[in-house]
């Protein structure tokens, strides 16, 4: 990989300004994102359509889509000079990365049941920014994030830390209870209820969102933040669109159930 590196950047000064430059662009392009969809659904599940391509089998298309940001990062990390590996501090962040990536590409897909197929341009936009975004948070923490010896014990990594995991742990339940919603065979829709539901309809992406701004708040970097802001825009769109579907969809639908933050909103 260093060969490849080498001949795309001609010194580590080029290609650390290229990676802040990448992440103040992920922020941009967060912004357009949610003005965008304020107009249009993110384009798959229940808001798939035609006019974004031919479909592709979903379990495929999560497959294909995500493995970049599992395979870039931990190869990067394992057969690239990556300098800044043999710290605690970038060992665990990657890690948290690296840990919900594999979950998302190698174990997700296979889980789910009765899922719509994915427009092709979604896919394609999907597998984009996982290459883009596994590329920013792997490069980085491997080979440049410097972090004080003692980091692990600052309060914002404990605290980062216990919000990546606590969120990481809300997301694959409710994404557990979501799809024990269908028995074999079905494709239908039917009210989520219990853990994270019984608050909030986007249950899945209130735990993402959470563990992505605690990853930033351990990480203490741009890089780490745009991701965090990325992951905030597209998934609490995508939360409040759901919450209005399943309010139009259900007559009995709870009341007192709010879209993505318990309680609030
Ligand atoms: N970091 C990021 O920027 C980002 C972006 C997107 C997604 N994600 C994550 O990826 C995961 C999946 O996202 P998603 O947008 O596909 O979530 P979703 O819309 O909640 O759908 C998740 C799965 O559950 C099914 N499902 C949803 N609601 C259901 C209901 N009421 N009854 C029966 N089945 C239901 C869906 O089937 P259908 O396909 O038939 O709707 C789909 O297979 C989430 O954990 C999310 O946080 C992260």
């Amino acid at each position: 990989m260093d060969a490849l590196l080498n001949t795309l950047f001609s010194s580590e000064e080029e290609e650390l300004y290229v990676l802040d430059c990448l992440s103040y662009l992920m922020m941009a392009m967060a912004l357009i994102t949610f003005v965008a969809l304020l107009f249009e659904h993110v384009p798959y599940g229940r808001y798939a359509s035609s006019r974004f391509g031919f479909p592709v089998n979903v379990k495929l298309a999560w497959f294909v889509q995500e493995l970049p940001s599992f395979l870039l990062p931990s190869s990067l990390a394992l057969w690239s000079s990556s300098s800044k590996i043999i710290h605690l501090p970038n060992q665990l962040l990657l890690l948290m990365f690296v840990c919900h990536y594999m979950q998302r590409s190698l174990i997700y897909p296979f889980l789910i049941r009765g899922g719509k197929s994915t427009p092709f341009i979604s896919l394609v936009l999907a597998f984009v920014f996982c290459i883009y975004n596994g590329y920013l948070q792997g490069r980085y923490l491997s080979h440049y994030a410097d972090y004080p010896a003692d980091w692990v014990t600052h309060p914002c990594f404990i605290i980062g830390s216990c919000m990546w995991f606590l969120g990481w742990i809300i997301n694959m339940h409710s994404d557990h209870i979501l799809r024990n919603l269908r028995k074999p065979g079905e494709t239908g829709y039917k009210i989520p209820r219990g853990g994270m539901f019984e608050y909030v309809s986007g249950a899945n992406f209130f735990g993402e969102i959470v563990e992505w701004a605690g990853f930033a708040l351990a990480g203490q970097s741009i890089h780490s933040a745009a991701f965090a802001l990325f992951t905030l825009i597209v998934l609490s769109c995508r939360g409040m669109d759901h919450h209005k579907w399943y309010l139009a969809k259900f007559e009995d639908y709870p009341k007192s159930r709010k879209a993505l933050i318990p309680f609030l909103l």
